[in-house]
């Protein structure tokens, strides 16, 4: 993802900007003591589309920008593969610190995180979430189901919009062709639901997610 301007973020206007200022001071977890920068999001503040990864990893947390290394550019290729324009959408991950050594984010670290990703869907609106990897998807889709399991179709989500898990990139970088052709069909789904008005989508499954609450933990 290149959404930043010479080495900084392009920082959002208004209350976007704002929960920005507030997660870059945030000292609610014990990542806060490890963290090099906080890794907020980037894209589109009006976008369409929003990415949710799962953590940052060195390279983001050095230079405070989700997906700035090889997963980030199988990102950008899906999505020119598909032919999604990358401006509509922008990218945020579960949680905005790195666990040290790339371990997997504990569950305390997210419920103290989750209000940051609740304020970015709340503030951005986006009509499509794409989750990425089995972190984000069980949190936002509530499930106990792997990502193998859950992914190739969109679900009926919160306040309307539609949500499509995926696999997470990183996971194609390591398994291969295989995985990376599933990610290019959830992709074409994406590139669907975007291009899609809103009852079309919402007349075609019942609505069972938007009944619960945003998060599963
Ligand atoms: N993996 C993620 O889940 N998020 C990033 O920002 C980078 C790698």
């Amino acid at each position: 993802m290149t959404f930043e301007e010479g080495s900084g973020v392009v920082r959002e206007a208004g209350a976007l900007g704002r929960l920005r200022v507030e997660a870059e001071a945030c000292t609610a977890c014990r990542l806060a003591d490890t963290r090099t920068k906080v890794v907020f999001g980037v894209g589109n503040p009006a976008a369409e589309l929003l990415f949710v990864g799962e953590a940052p990893g060195r390279n983001e947390d050095q230079q405070g920008v989700p997906f700035v290394g090889a997963a980030g550019q199988l990102l950008d290729r899906l999505m020119a593969d598909v032919g999604i324009d990358r401006d509509r959408s922008y990218i945020a991950n579960v949680l905005k610190c790195r666990p040290p050594n790339n371990r997997d984010p504990l569950a305390d670290e997210i419920e103290a995180c989750k209000g940051y990703l609740r304020m970015q869907l709340e503030l951005i609106d986006p009509k499509v979430v794409v989750t990425l990897g089995n972190f984000a998807t069980k949190l936002l889709l509530k499930t106990e189901s792997g990502i193998t399991k859950v992914r190739g179709r969109s679900y009926p989500w919160w306040r309307g919009k539609l949500l499509i898990p995926t696999f997470h990139p990183a996971a194609a970088l390591r398994s291969g062709d295989q995985v990376t052709n599933l990610m290019r069909a959830d992709f074409e789904l994406i590139r669907q639901a975007l291009a899609a008005n809103d009852e079309a989508y919402t007349a075609e499954e019942p609505n069972t997610v938007e009944q619960l609450g945003l998060f599963q933990t």
